[in-house]
């Protein structure tokens, strides 16, 4: 298994960090992660095999003894950067889940939207923090949220299955995006303090308007 775990670094599924939970694990570093040295990533393994063929990957063969491969290295100054994000990283991501569990708090008392919820053994770093919201009016609240300034979206990217094969249907995933989830973007907004205050004041009035 191959665990696209591009979001979520110190991230822990039944107290495991993903991206070890598989047999190869990515990490995304691009410009908009939790961790972020500009562009580039990292893939771990603790399989001898895997790493072969992914050290083939990264300097044309020779780090794995081929004779031919792919050359997808990364600048050593690239690299330099990501080292130093890294001790960064546990920061970066609490105040990230300090951020996410503030807006499941500003939704508690909303009856009709349902907040993330990390399982016992888990934690959610919250690179997106997204919400069902299920009295059929995604739209209009978000929309109010809109107006009064706070960027949250209506849904996240496009079901997979709509990109691949407009003909197969997949209801659950496609109610969610189409209809209830909302998103914040978490790792790309860092409200002070008197803002965040401000956004529990305009959820709460755009909740009275669309119950
Ligand atoms: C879930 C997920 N997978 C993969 C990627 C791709 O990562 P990169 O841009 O480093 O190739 C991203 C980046 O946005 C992502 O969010």
């Amino acid at each position: 298994m191959v665990e696209d775990n591009a979001q979520a670094p110190f991230a822990l599924e039944n107290n495991k960090f993903t991206g070890t939970v598989g047999h190869i694990g990515v990490f995304s570093l691009n410009v908009h992660k939790h961790i972020q040295c500009g562009e580039g990533g990292v893939v771990v393994t603790d399989d001898h095999q895997y790493s072969l063929a992914i050290m083939g990957a990264v300097y044309h063969g020779e780090l794995a003894g081929l004779r031919a491969g792919l050359n997808l290295r990364m600048t050593e100054p690239t690299a330099a950067i990501a080292v130093a994000q890294l001790a960064k990283g546990p920061r970066n991501v609490a105040s990230r889940i300090e951020l996410g569990e503030e807006l499941t708090d500003m939704v508690r008392d909303i009856p009709w939207i349902i907040p993330p919820r990390a399982d016992a053994g888990c934690k959610h770093v919250y690179y997106m923090w997204a919400a069902r919201v299920i009295n059929g009016k995604r739209n209009l609240f978000v929309g109010l949220l809109n107006l009064a300034g706070i960027p949250m979206e209506m849904g996240y990217s496009k079901p997979l299955n709509l990109i691949f094969d407009q003909t197969q249907h997949c209801g659950v995933a496609e109610t969610v995006d189409h209809v209830e989830m909302m998103t914040f973007w978490v790792c790309g907004y860092d409200p002070p303090k008197r803002q965040r205050n401000k956004m529990r004041e305009i959820i709460k009035r755009a909740a009275d308007e669309a119950s």
